[in-house]
């Protein structure tokens, strides 16, 4: 296997590859050498690189793309010609074309092409998924989603959040959940983005949306994602999410655990100090890389080695990117827009 961008999700990458029983990490790329280099010293990795190019030269069976959200499908598409199984980071692209020319590089090449909605393997989720499919809630109606991070993320975490948009960063692991969960197809998505105080910073972006989305099957989802929660929110991220239908309910409250909490500047200054520790998505357990952001990576390790089809699919992202896009036009114009 090989990772290429080696940054703060791309190491989730290494770790999980670096310790699977059935990978075996052999490179890593980032256009920054000296991190592909201090990644490949502190997991022995044998090789690395500054230029995709040069890694590609490699045999390879599968790699990770974890670069920036606007630089995935460049890299995908060069090694997907070479035969080489991709795991490509959320959102597949930013882009309908380049979501189309990566699932097209895949289907002519014959690899396999996934999206790492690691949700698919989130405890709660799952659990969800499995008691809608049972039908223990009876018809789904309304499916109320948020996730969202403090601004630290887009200030301080991503670099590149002016090139991206909350709606890719975090809209696409909502609206893919919902759509997961939903088991039904979206045909109408209509937005409210909201801008002012990530710009006046000097960062391109908005600072929040609220999507709804009809699907075929009646069932409509709200979706919240905010990129400017306060800095001293006890949790870099809020995620929270309630399933309503014809005989049940059920919420999740993934990041937070407590009836009452006040917090303000006074209280605690937030991530990386924040109050909540994350238990689920990248808790490190007796000295291995565990938790169900592993979980996909391994899943991936497990189609290469056993030729198994993703569960997460490159469609699966074209989906998701056609509802961004839709949501980011109905933003701008003011009305529903059909997807
Ligand atoms: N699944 C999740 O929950 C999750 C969480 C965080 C980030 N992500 C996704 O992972 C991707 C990476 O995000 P991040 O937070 O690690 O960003 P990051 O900025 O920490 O890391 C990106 C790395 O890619 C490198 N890079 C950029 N262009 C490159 C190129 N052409 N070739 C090689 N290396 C290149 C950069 O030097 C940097 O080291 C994004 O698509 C992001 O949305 C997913």
């Amino acid at each position: 296997m090989g990772v290429v961008g080696a940054g703060i999700w791309g190491s989730m990458h290494v770790k999980a590859y670096a310790q699977h029983p059935s990978a075996d990490l052999t490179a890593v790329c980032d256009a920054d050498e000296n991190r592909a280099r201090e990644t490949a010293r502190q997991f022995g990795i044998p090789r690395c690189y500054s230029r995709v190019e040069d890694m590609l030269e490699e045999k390879l069976d599968g790699i990770s793309v974890a670069t920036p959200d606007h630089c995935h499908a460049e890299i995908a598409c060069m090694a997907a010609a070479r035969g080489i199984h991709l795991l490509v980071e959320k959102p597949l692209a930013t882009t309908i074309a380049d979501c189309e020319r990566m699932i097209a590089a895949a289907k002519t090449n014959g690899v396999f092409l996934m999206v790492d909605w690691h949700n698919r393997w989130n405890p709660p989720f799952y659990k969800a998924w499995q008691s809608i499919r049972g039908g223990e809630i009876g018809e789904i109606l309304y499916v109320y989603y948020r996730l969202s991070d403090t601004i630290y993320v887009p200030t301080k975490m991503l670099p590149w959040a002016g090139q991206s948009s909350v709606m890719h960063f975090l809209g696409s692991h909502s609206l893919d959940t919902a759509c997961w969960l939903m088991g039904a197809v979206p045909v109408r998505v209509m937005c409210l983005r909201k801008e002012g105080l990530l710009t006046k910073m000097g960062i391109p972006t908005a600072d929040m949306c609220i999507t709804i989305v009809d699907f075929d099957n009646g069932a409509t989802a709200v979706v919240e994602n905010s990129w400017v929660l306060p800095q001293c929110s006890p949790s870099l991220i809020d995620h929270k999410c309630e399933i309503t239908g014809t005989r049940g309910q059920i919420s999740l409250d993934l990041t937070h655990h407590r009836a009452f909490a006040k917090h303000t500047p006074e209280t605690g200054g937030g991530y990386p100090d924040d109050s909540y520790a994350d238990m689920f998505i990248t808790p490190e357990i007796h000295g291995l890389q565990r938790g169900f952001a592993v979980e996909s990576i391994n899943h991936f390790v497990e189609c290469v080695r056993d030729a198994k089809r993703p569960i997460a699919t490159g469609e699966d992202g074209l989906l998701n990117a056609r509802l961004i896009l839709a949501a980011e036009e109905s933003a701008r114009a003011g009305r529903a827009v059909e997807v």
